[in-house]
């Protein structure tokens, strides 16, 4: 037969059997075996909430558009086992009942987007997710992210996970966007050992953050209600805004190449604090505001510090008559202010600097305004955000 003959035949049988692999809803598992011929769908795959039990995604490699469902709380697996990839958004919220997700192909995905997945333990991604823009995971069940396997990334953004105990992201060498984790399990450990580049990174409540690789970040390095005893950023050389707040065990801040912070730079109520070793800092584009009960301090090398100069603590280890001598050559530019024996050590707007001294409020500093830091903005905003995703649960 020639091939005159065959294509008719085929185009018959295509009308007969094959779905359009175009836009799908799939509300029954028949639905789903419709495109199972469709080697590449083209448009999104939306999961309608009325679907219940397992979901077989068969035959299909390729989803250019989206992977979505919301609301499906009778959906208890998907399983994918040829798709490779996923163009658009891999997004799933309020599966309530989902306990399993197999993909074992699935590489390289849009967005992920899952919200509300409190049954989902773990992600039975065999090959590994190597490709994401952002990544967003909220309120679900995971103990790991193993199977998330990301290269670079815009958006990583982890919050109130509460069985998260470990991420360990050994391929990730860049982030386009800020990184975040807040309200998971504070057991949770991260490592991230070849992340070298990033925007903004903000860490709260986690037991431990290893960035060894960390060379350079555009934004804001920020710490807030973590367990660890140790910071090491032995490679970071640069960061906009810096910012340790309410660290309970942190007693050791040590970032032994870090040149500039081009932004303002935070230490206040961590309360275990003894050790702030910086000695290559040199230029501070903001304010310096460090208040608490730290002993040790090392800041040998400043040259410029644009905003002004905040160094309050208990029990203190340093000359305030060396740091007044900075003042007085003008490498501090703005305010002034040193005390290293202070029972009350506060920040540079009068805030406490610990957490059990008894200063606080406006009252306590006559030149408020003029010690504004630009690391305090930042902290305001996300203890709002916390604040509402806190009142979500
Ligand atoms: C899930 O199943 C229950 C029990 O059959 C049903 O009442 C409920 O409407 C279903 N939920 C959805 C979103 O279809
Ligand atoms: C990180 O990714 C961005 C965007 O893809 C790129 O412009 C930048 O060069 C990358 N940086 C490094 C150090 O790889
Ligand atoms: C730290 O930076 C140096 C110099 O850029 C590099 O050789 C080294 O591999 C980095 N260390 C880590 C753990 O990335
Ligand atoms: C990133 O950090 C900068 C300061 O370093 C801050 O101005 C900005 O608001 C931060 N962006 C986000 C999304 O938090
Ligand atoms: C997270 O840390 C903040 C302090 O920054 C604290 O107020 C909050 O209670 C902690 N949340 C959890 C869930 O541990
Ligand atoms: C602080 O931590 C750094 C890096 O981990 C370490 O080299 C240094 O000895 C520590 N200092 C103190 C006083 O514990
Ligand atoms: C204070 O620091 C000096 C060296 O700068 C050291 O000799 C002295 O022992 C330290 N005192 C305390 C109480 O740590």
């Amino acid at each position: 037969m020639s091939l005159k003959y065959i294509l008719p035949v085929l185009a018959a049988s295509q009308a007969v059997f094959a779905a359009d692999c175009g836009d799908t809803k799939i509300k029954t598992q028949s639905d789903a075996d419709g495109i199972n011929t469709c080697s590449t769908l083209k448009g999104d795959v939306t999961i309608d909430k009325s679907f219940s039990g397992d979901l077989q995604l068969n035959g299909i490699k390729k989803i250019t558009g989206g992977l979505l469902c919301s609301g499906g709380a009778n959906v208890s697996s998907i399983t994918a086992s040829s798709l490779t990839s996923i163009g658009k958004g891999f997004d799933l919220e309020g599966l309530t009942t989902l306990t399993l997700l197999e993909f074992a192909e699935l590489d390289s995905v849009g967005s992920i987007n899952w919200e509300a997945l409190p049954k989902l333990q773990s992600l039975n991604f065999a090959k590994g997710v190597t490709q994401a823009g952002d990544v967003s995971i909220a309120n679900t069940g995971l103990t790991d992210l193993n199977g998330i396997s990301l290269k670079t990334v815009g958006t990583f953004s982890i919050q109130n996970n509460r069985d998260l105990k470990t991420i360990d992201i050994n391929n990730l060498q860049n982030a386009t966007n800020i990184i975040s984790f807040s309200g998971n399990f504070d057991t949770l450990e991260i490592n991230l050992p070849n992340l070298g580049t990033g925007t903004n990174m903000t860490f709260q409540n986690i037991s431990s953050v290893s960035v060894p690789s960390l060379e350079k970040l555009t934004g804001q390095l920020g710490f807030w209600g973590t367990q660890f005893e140790t910071f090491s950023a032995p490679n970071l050389t640069q960061t906009g805004d810096l910012i340790f707040k309410d660290n309970s065990k942190l007693s050791n801040i040590s970032m032994p190449v870090l040149k500039t912070v081009s932004g303002g730079f935070t230490i206040a109520r961590d309360d275990k604090l003894s050790t702030i070793s910086l000695p290559m800092l040199e230029r501070v584009n903001g304010a310096i505001d460090f208040s608490g009960t730290f002993n040790k301090l090392s800041l040998g090398a400043l040259k410029d510090v644009e905003g002004s100069f905040n160094m309050q603590s208990t029990r203190g280890n340093f000359s305030c008559d060396d740091l007044r001598k900075l003042k007085s050559d003008n490498v501090i530019k703005g305010n002034f202010k040193c005390d290293a024996t202070n029972n009350n050590p506060t920040t540079a707007n009068g805030g406490k600097g610990t957490s059990s001294s008894s200063s606080g409020g406006s009252s306590s500093t006559s030149s408020g305004a003029a010690f504004m830091t630009g690391a305090n903005v930042p902290v305001v905003g996300l203890a709002a955000v916390f604040g509402a995703l806190a009142q979500l649960l």
